[in-house]
Parts: C-alpha cells; structure tokens; sequence
C-alpha cells in the first residue's frame, strides 16, 4: 500500500450520523451498518466511533481504497467485515457474512479523491495518465479499449447519456478521427481532443470542457450506473424494519436513480379510491429528506467536492404501519379519487413525521436541480 495521496474529507458526515443514529441505536441489540462504498473509511469510522453497538460491513471495488480503510478501521477491527465486491453483489455479500438484514447503509457514490488523485488510474483530464479509470483494476475493460473500439454512435451515446454533453458527436468524431492516426492511450490527449471539438464559446462556459467527456466514460467503463440501479431495491430490501439508507449522489443520473428507488416504495401503489390499503401495496418507507438535502455553503468552501452532492434518505417501515397512506405533507387523512400525478404523490407519499427524539426531516436546500456537475478531476 502506497502512501496515501491527498485526503477524502467525507461530505455531510455530521447529517448522515444524525440520519443513521436512530436506526443504529436499538437498545441492547447489536446492529448492522453497511457502507456501500467505503473509499478510505471516512464515514465507516465515525459510524463505528459513534455507534460502539454496531457492525459494520463495508464494500468496495477498488482493492487500493480497500487497503487504505482496512489501516484506518484498524482499531474498530472485532466489529469490521470489509469485503472486495461491487455493491449490486450486496445479497450475496450479506448471505455470506450471515446478516440478511441489516439496519443502516449509506452510499456515498462516485470516485475517491484516491482515485481522483492517483497519477496513473487516467480518472483525471488534469493530468496526464494511461486511460484505465477502473475502479476495480483487477477486472473489466478500460476508457482506452472504449475510446478505441467502440463506433462514433456508441461513443456518443455514452458522452450524451453519461456526460448530458451536448457536443457528443463533435467529441465523438474527432475521436474516431484520432485513432485512425494512431491508437488513442492517453487521459491528456483526450482531454486536448475534446477541447478542440467544443466550439469556442462554448468552452469559456461549465467548467472544464472535457469534464463532462470523463465523468461519462468513467460510469461507462464501471457500469456505474447499472450497478446502482440493481443494489438500491436489493438494499432496500434487505433493510429491517426501522432501518435507514443514505445516498450521496454527485450527479444527475445517479440522483434521480435513487429518487425513484426510494418513491417508489414511500407511496401507495393500491387503488386510490379505496379508503383502506391492500395487503401488500402499503408504502414500505418512509423518506427521511424533502427532494434532495445539498451541503452548506461553509461546507463547500472547505470541501469542494461537498459543491455537487445531493442527499436522499429513507427508513423502512412495516407495510400498515400508522399513517402509512396519507401522511405526505398537505396529505389529507382520507385517499380521494382521481387528481394530478403531484397531488396522487403527495396523498401517498410518506414522508417521516419528526419528533423531538429524533428530529431528522429537512427540506432540501437548493435540491433537485438538474445538472451534472460532479466536481472532480480539477
Ligand atoms: C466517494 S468514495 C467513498 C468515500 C468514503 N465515504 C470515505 O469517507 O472515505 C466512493 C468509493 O466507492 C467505491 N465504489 C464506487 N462504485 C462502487 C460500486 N459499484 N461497488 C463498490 N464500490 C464502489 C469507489 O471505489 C470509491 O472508493
């Protein structure tokens, strides 16, 4: 293990241990806590520090970062399980390990700034590096078999689907252009190309130009995406009742991944016409934030990568727990017929009441804005 390179300060630390808090603290059973994405363990250790009662397991892909946690987490060693997987193979994690329910996990999703800052892993346009950006570099393809085998189409599906660039075709060309040259190997002259296909204007806006073109190919190599989409409801469900999941998304498409996970079980999926729920179409939790909660500006100015994070937590509950059908804020106490989407939404969604034990429901600040701007590789 090398020496570590820079630090990863954990984005909204504090918020998340308030969040996990009543969900880890149950009295004299121990529990469980999973964390999704351990990176160098920042999270994990304050979790373990605060909750002396908890266990926790924690996954990543990348054996380096796994490495890093597993110093760090040293002195919690009799409650740590870590574990080299990819987070959609939770299931088979948790059956392996003995815990099929667990009662809190959080996601902090995207890069380290381990990776980020690693001068050979090609995740960053700002150096130059060999085009790997796998997270996992024991296993799958790189950015460089991509760039250099898929057609102009693939690759501008990916740029305009993972990055939202608007240039995906202009960037996609000059790629395909460059490697009839010769074969395209390098994170600099990648982000040299793209600059060069952005038109003028157009690079003077949005940060960096070619921040967009790596964001996209790195969820492209790593099936970032993907792999999200399957863990969330494999989460969810091994959530016991009372337990609580944390997501931290840096970008649009995982946000909205996870916002729809989560709805989708915080609302009635019975006939709205029906003052009573049916057996199996209760909601099955409860959202713990209003749209998606960001970091303060104090927060950012000391972390810049806390500029883009977006925060959505949830407990589970007991399908017919109380106010399990009208509980949405503005909800009235009776489903009626008919009405908007919105209004179907908010007559069923549940959203967590908080009391003074635990007064954990805040509005999103700034929340659900749209936008990829995750602020890394500068
Ligand atoms: C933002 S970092 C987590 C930082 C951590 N919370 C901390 O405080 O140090 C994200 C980590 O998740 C890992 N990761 C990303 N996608 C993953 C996946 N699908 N499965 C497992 N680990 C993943 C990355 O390798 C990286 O180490």
């Amino acid at each position: 293990m090398g020496e570590l390179r820079g630090t990863h300060v954990p984005v909204l630390l504090e918020r998340c241990l308030e969040l996990l808090a009543p969900a880890l603290t149950r009295g004299d059973r121990q529990t469980v806590h999973v964390d999704a994405t351990l990176g160098l363990g920042g999270h994990a250790e304050a979790v373990l520090a605060a909750n002396p009662g908890t266990v926790l397991i924690g996954l990543d892909r990348d054996t380096e970062a796994l490495a890093h946690a597993r110093a760090r987490l040293a002195p919690y060693a009799d409650r740590v399980h870590l574990v080299h997987a990819v987070y959609d193979e939770l299931p088979e994690v948790l059956d392996r390990l003995g815990h099929p329910l667990i009662d809190g996990i959080l996601f902090d999703l995207g890069v380290s700034s381990l990776q980020l800052d690693a001068p050979d892993r090609g995740f960053a346009y700002a150096q130059d590096a060999p085009l790997d950006m796998r997270m996992d570099q024991t296993r799958g393809v790189t950015a460089e078999e991509i760039v250099n085998s898929y057609s102009a189409g693939e690759l501008a599906r990916v740029l305009r689907v993972y990055g939202e660039e608007k240039f995906a075709g202009r960037i996609a060309g000059a790629i395909v252009r460059e490697r009839e040259r010769g074969r395209l190997t390098s994170s600099a002259r990648l982000a040299e190309l793209v600059r060069e296909s952005i038109p003028a204007p157009a690079r003077r806006t949005g940060g960096h130009p070619a921040k967009r073109t790596f964001q996209a190919l790195r969820i492209e190599v790593n099936r970032e995406l993907a792999a999200l989409e399957a863990a969330l409801p494999a989460a969810l469900d091994a959530l016991a009742p009372g337990g609580r999941m944390v997501v931290l998304s840096y970008q649009s498409l995982e946000d909205r991944l996870t916002k729809q996970a989560l709805a989708a079980r915080a609302r009635s999926t019975g006939p709205l016409d029906l003052p009573v729920e049916l057996p199996g179409t209760g909601p099955t939790l409860r959202l713990l934030s209003r749209g998606a909660e960001l970091a303060s500006e104090a927060e950012i100015s000391a972390n810049p990568r806390a500029a883009s994070v977006r925060l959505r937590a949830a407990e589970r509950i007991e399908e017919g727990s109380p106010g399990r059908r009208d509980a949405g804020p503005g909800g009235s106490s009776k489903a009626t017929r008919g009405g908007t989407d919105r209004e179907r939404f908010r007559r069923t969604t549940v959203l967590h009441q908080p009391s003074t034990q635990d007064a954990t429901v805040r509005p999103g600040r700034r929340g659900d804005t749209p936008g990829t701007d995750e602020g890394e590789g500068t």
